[in-house]
């Protein structure tokens, strides 16, 4: 893996450099972690609450601090209050409760400030599909007042940097969903921001736009942007973040490293699926009593083990389950993931279509949710002493 170099922090109200790294510079690594120390965080949340009218309760506290720099990933299902946070960040929602600060900038008393600072690409695309992407950012970038020549000079930039010059004088409404994504990322960068806010940047994409929108992002980042994006994939945040926040019911549910969120989960998981599931209190019991096994976790149909060595200890929990006289339809090990993690912090698995297990409707009664303490915290499983 080549050497990881972090830029320096930028100073307040420096414009990020969007020219091409130096062929041979540092790649992207969700591990080069830039550190948050003495530095002003580019992102500082503080017990952030928002009702909203009508008593929806979308955030319940929630706080986080982003590094200059930083990917920062808010990992959530349906309804965890993603969005929520992005709009107070942007200015565009005010918080119940709490603060947040961009840049050191608080975004409720000084949002005008908090603005110039920020690029911010909604949920739902912002892309006008009768205009041409050529027109779209130029009108994006008379917004925010730019010259007239240094607009032309950046227009063509971005559409040269997001690869959609040959469209660029093409309606928008002829163009795939990847591109008019990647046009209303670009349309975020025009006025140069310090931090891009990218509310769900590849949700409802195809795979290989999905792809093509991770390389942005990545280039994006080694160019010095801090980044923070909402996503429902664990996966992505787990390629493109250098930490997360697991969102959940609007709180914090976990952060961390990917990996170090991953590396507290030691061991591997066994999913278990029985052929008859009236039984499965019945193989909870048996999984819950060997030796192998540290923790066992039930959600719907399926049995979660989590045990050291998968391979070894696999044999021992078919067998058992064989003894106990229950049949088993189906057995998947795996590695952990940041699926285990959210399934140990939340008592339940993961459904990035968000059927509402993951807190759709609002912050869940705090007895309804799984307590969280030191580190990785503990789900609605039973591990054994
Ligand atoms: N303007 C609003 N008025 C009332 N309730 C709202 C409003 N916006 C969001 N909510 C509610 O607040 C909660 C959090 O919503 P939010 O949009 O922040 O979630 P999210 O994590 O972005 O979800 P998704 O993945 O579906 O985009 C949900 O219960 C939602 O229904
Ligand atoms: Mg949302």
């Amino acid at each position: 893996m080549p050497a990881i170099t972090r830029r320096p922090p930028r100073a307040p109200g420096a414009t990020p450099d969007l020219r091409p790294p130096p062929s041979g510079s540092g790649g992207f690594s969700p591990l080069a972690k830039p550190l948050l120390d003495d530095a002003t965080a580019a992102i500082d949340v503080t017990d952030l609450r928002k009702t909203y009218a009508g008593g929806v309760v979308a955030l319940a506290g929630v706080s986080f601090a982003v590094a200059p720099g930083e990917v920062f990933a808010l990992l959530g299902p349906n309804g965890a209050g993603k969005s929520s946070t992005v709009r107070i960040l942007a200015t565009l929602s005010a918080p119940t409760g709490g603060s947040a600060r961009v840049g050191g900038v608080d975004v409720a008393a000084h949002p005008r400030e908090v603005r110039r600072r920020i690029g911010y690409v909604a949920q739902a695309s912002g892309v006008d599909t009768t205009a041409t992407g050529r027109e779209n950012l130029t009108l994006q970038g008379q917004l925010y007042r730019l010259p007239a020549a240094a607009l032309r000079a950046r227009v063509e930039e971005l559409l040269e940097l997001f690869d959609l010059t040959g469209a660029a004088n093409r309606a928008a409404m002829t163009w795939s969903g990847g591109m008019k994504r990647r046009l209303d990322v670009a349309m975020g960068l025009v006025h140069r921001p310090e931090v891009l806010f990218l509310d769900e940047p590849t949700t409802g994409l195809d795979p290989e736009s999905r792809s093509v929108m991770w390389d942005e992002v990545r280039s994006l980042s080694r160019q010095g942007l801090t980044l923070l994006l909402t996503t429902h994939y664990l996966e992505e945040a787990d390629q493109l973040a250098h930490r997360l926040a697991i969102l959940d019911g609007g709180r914090v549910v976990a952060e961390g490293t990917p990996e170090a969120l991953k590396a507290r989960l030691r061991g591997d998981r066994v999913s278990v699926e029985l052929a008859d599931r009236v039984r499965l209190p019945a193989a909870r019991d048996v999984l819950e009593g060997l030796g192998e096994v540290s923790a066992v976790l039930v959600d719907g149909t399926t049995l979660y083990a989590h045990v050291a060595h998968g391979a070894s200890a696999l044999p021992a929990l078919l067998g058992a389950l064989d003894r106990a006289g229950l049949a088993v339809a189906q057995v998947a090990l795996s590695r952990p993931s940041l699926d285990d993690v959210y399934l140990t912090v939340t008592g339940h698995a993961y459904r990035s279509d968000g059927d509402g297990r993951g807190g759709s409707g609002g912050a869940r009664p705090a007895a309804d949710r799984p307590a969280a303490v030191a580190g990785l915290p503990q789900g609605g499983g039973r591990p054994r002493a």
